[in-house]
């Protein structure tokens, strides 16, 4: 016996571990479960695994504060060797990870594998939907450019709006008044040791789920699922046709796993990580707030949504949707599972897909970003064209305050229409206003000289109904 062989023997025999993982490694699943069409959640498990692969080598390098962060990205980026490539796998193994994780619930909810009992894997991977999306999100504030910066802004002041518990929400999510040093390291520890450890918490569950309910059987037309007797029929099935899970149907999985991997490589090497935008800077308008596609659609959602129930939705919208899917097996955890029986679920699935691209298309265009194709306004709308009425305006157009606000019907819709300003403020407020700016608008005290900032008030203050 070579040594490897004694080693491992002996290695085996103190730790038991070919005894506890073999059975598990071999055990039976239903023959018309090792196809193509059952490699998505063991994708996702891949992709997880480059996440913390990449994000462990990232973080070697990175340095969560908010002085220091852009500047160690770029450093990443540009000086380390390996630095572009990693970074870029972990941008683009997180929309891929995204992507399966949705791939995997469609597929597990059109075959209603989340029916009796199963129930609970259902359960915990929607709890696993969440925490990846929430990886999402703090994953991109983490990045801390402009982009990151004003889309925290935007959540937070969103989040504020809230009755009740909206000052409390705000405060959680900036860990105080501002985007701030406290708001990274608030993201950066949900994103490196919070998260992370529920998410190995919960697949852990979920896989221990998987083997001990077994793996699904493909559905078929008129095998409905009935609780008294589904565990019975199941193992008998699975005793009389099931194929050891290793290796005849985990290489699919393996393969599939590899193709994915490779794909986010290539990627990362011909596209490269998202461009770091310029630094953080509140006060700068130029910023256009683009969040990472896969929450685009929901902004635009939001956007859409008159901005009385806007908040409510906000909140209230994935609560509900999260809600929802909690129940779902709840509300039917028996009966037919093929969806060529279940029409509606088939039509829900369409209908989703219809409304997020279609959101999606909007949000790329959405108001709720500067509008920099603004026209300037008029000497017509400013009602001068000299003086002081007429350099406020002026200073409306080239200060960049058009962006964001509409006046007479020139300007962006990121903040309030100001045609009638006048009315609702004085001069106090409107000169506070500008300078310090507000929970989605920059402050402009440090940009603005004073001539510049009492022609504001001036022209502002003259838009009056009359
Ligand atoms: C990036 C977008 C953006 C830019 C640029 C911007 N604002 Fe705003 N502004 C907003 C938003 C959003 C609000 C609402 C603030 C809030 O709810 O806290 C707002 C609020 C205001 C208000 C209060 C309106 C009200 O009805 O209460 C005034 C006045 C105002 N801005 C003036 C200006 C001026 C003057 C400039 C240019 C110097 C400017 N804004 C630039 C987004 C912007």
């Amino acid at each position: 016996m070579n040594f490897l062989k004694r080693a491992w023997l002996w290695f085996d025999d103190r730790t038991g571990l070919s005894g506890a993982i073999g059975p598990i490694a071999k055990h039976a699943v239903p023959p018309n479960t090792a196809t193509w069409f059952y490699v998505f959640g063991s994708a996702t498990l891949f992709t997880f695994m480059l996440q913390v692969a990449t994000g462990v080598t990232l973080a070697f390098i990175y340095v969560p504060s908010s002085g220091e962060a852009y500047q160690s990205l770029q450093y990443i980026t540009t000086q380390t060797t390996f630095g572009r490539i990693v970074r870029g796998m972990h941008n683009w193994g997180a929309s891929a990870m995204i992507l399966l994780v949705g791939i995997h619930m469609i597929q597990v909810y059109l075959t209603a594998a989340y029916k009796f009992p199963r129930e609970m894997n259902w359960i915990s991977g929607v709890v696993l939907l969440a925490l990846t999306v929430v990886m999402g999100f703090t994953g991109q504030v983490v990045r801390w450019d402009q982009t990151a910066v004003w889309s925290t802004i935007v959540a937070a002041e969103q989040a504020g709006r809230v009755p009740l518990v909206g000052g409390w929400l705000a405060d959680f999510i900036l860990g105080g008044d501002t985007v701030g040093g406290t708001t990274l390291s608030r993201m950066y520890a949900y994103h490196v040791f919070l998260i992370p450890a529920l998410l190995f918490v919960f697949i852990g569950f979920h896989l221990y789920l998987v083997i001990k309910n077994g793996i699904s059987e493909f559905p078929r037309a008129g095998d409905p699922v009935d609780p008294a007797t589904y565990r019975e029929k199941y193992e008998a099935m699975v005793k009389k046709k099931g194929i050891p899970f290793w290796p005849d149907a985990a290489w699919k999985d393996m393969v599939f796993g590899f193709i994915v991997i490779c794909t986010i490589l290539v990627i990362a090497i011909v596209i490269g990580p998202p461009e770091l935008g310029p630094p953080p800077n509140p006060s700068d308008i130029h910023a256009l707030p683009v969040p990472d596609w896969y929450f685009v659609f929901y902004f635009a959602f939001l956007a859409l949504m008159p901005p009385e129930i806007e908040t409510y939705l906000m909140v209230f919208g994935p609560l509900l949707v999260g809600l929802l899917l909690f129940c779902l097996p709840f509300i039917s955890n028996r009966g037919e599972r093929s969806p060529i029986r279940r029409p509606w679920a088939v039509a829900i699935v369409a209908l989703t897909i219809a409304t997020i691209s279609g959101l999606w298309a909007i949000g790329i265009t959405s108001p709720w970003s500067p509008n920099f194709d603004a026209k300037p306004l008029t000497a017509e709308i400013i009602g001068a064209d000299s003086g002081p009425l007429w350099r406020g305006g002026m200073n409306f157009n080239d200060k960049g305050c058009l962006y964001c606000h509409t006046v007479s019907g020139h300007g962006g819709q990121r903040g309030p229409d100001l045609t009638y300003v006048g009315d609702r403020l004085n001069a106090n407020e409107l000169t506070w206003r500008i300078m310090n700016g507000g929970l989605n608008m920059p402050g402009f005290g440090g940009t603005l000289n004073n001539q510049e900032l009492s022609d504001l008030v001036e022209f502002l203050s003259s838009r009056k109904k009359k």
